[in-house]
């Protein structure tokens, strides 16, 4: 059971994309690491590409296979809350839906002590409103990762209106014991990273729309004169055009600003099922 003051358990909930690449790094950092998906199935694929994940790093000479092995051996995976009980620290990481995000802390409330931590990945709702739906807003923040999550360095954290400082203070180390770097981000939509590359990715497709050049001149351009790692409709597909037009959506409700409203094409791109690489096609084919 928490003690309030050591992170020795973490509970990530969800094993899509976002929460296995956080339960990897949480159990590569030492900490004894519980994950809950739906069904045991969606457990399966998460700890699937974890092993996947850790294997190829083996291949790359990034980590031995001990240490591959003792990673796994912190990991465990299920489909119901009763395990999260032992959790010092959880970490959301499910659909950016509020109802849903919601669900998942009040059931976690109903196993956890009062001293346990409540982190969400959310990248767009926000942490506040989260915060107040739950019996400790005192002890909600929002640990905002980057995808690939075990690649990307950055984490953003977030306190909300009623996070104490010792919340702020244990959850900020821990993103520093996971080897990541971790900047203060304020409680507003797209919080930093989003705020800035949100209207950036709307202005591409925009420019691709006014005739400014080709899919792939464009995605060259900035990848070889601004040194982008990649080019913003190669990000867009590797993002998901859902979550850039789930996001950008929410950022233009709260500061009706144009600068975040999608283009049309967006919004059709996404009704049309056009995702990106999970759908096997975005601006690009897969
Ligand atoms: N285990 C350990 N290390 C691994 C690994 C593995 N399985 N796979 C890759 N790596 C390492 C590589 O060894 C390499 O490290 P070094 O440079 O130290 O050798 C590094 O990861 C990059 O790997 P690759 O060379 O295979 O791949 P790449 O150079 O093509 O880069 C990428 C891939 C990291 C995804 C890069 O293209 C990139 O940074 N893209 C941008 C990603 C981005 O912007 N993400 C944020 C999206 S926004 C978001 O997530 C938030 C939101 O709310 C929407």
């Amino acid at each position: 059971m928490a003690d309030g003051t050591r992170t020795e358990v973490v509970g990530v909930l969800g094993c899509g994309l976002m929460g296995s690449g956080i339960a990897q790094v949480c159990a590569q950092a030492g900490y004894r690491t519980i994950v809950r998906e739906v069904d045991q199935a969606a457990v399966d694929t998460g700890l699937g590409r974890i092993e996947r994940f850790l294997a190829n790093g083996v291949t790359r000479g990034k980590l031995t296979t001990d240490e591959r092995d003792a990673t796994m051996g912190r990991l465990s995976g299920t489909t119901s809350f009763e395990p999260f009980a032992e959790a010092d620290l959880i970490i959301e990481a499910i659909v950016e839906n509020i109802d849903a995000k919601r669900a998942v802390f009040a059931a976690v409330e109903e196993v956890v002590g009062p001293d346990t931590v409540f982190c969400s990945n959310t990248s767009s709702v926000c942490i506040t409103e989260l915060a107040a739906a739950t019996r400790r807003p005192d002890k909600f923040i929002g640990l905002h990762f980057f995808s690939p999550v075990p690649i990307m360095s950055l984490v953003e954290v977030i306190r909300g209106l009623a996070t104490v400082d010792a919340t702020y203070q244990r959850v900020f180390q821990f993103a520093q014991s996971l080897g990541k770097q971790p900047v203060t981000a304020p409680d507003r939509p797209g919080f930093i990273v989003n705020r800035l590359l949100i209207p950036y990715l709307l202005s591409a497709i925009r420019a691709y729309e006014g005739g400014c050049g080709t899919l792939e001149d464009i995605d060259t351009a900035m990848t070889l004169g601004c040194g982008h790692p990649m080019g913003p409709f190669t990000l867009l597909d590797f993002v998901g055009l859902d979550t850039t037009y789930y996001i950008a959506n929410i950022m233009y409700e709260e500061f009706r600003d144009a600068a975040y409203a999608p283009p049309p094409s967006l919004k059709r791109m996404v009704l049309a099922g056009r995702l990106g690489r999970k759908s096997g096609h975005g601006f690009y084919a897969y």
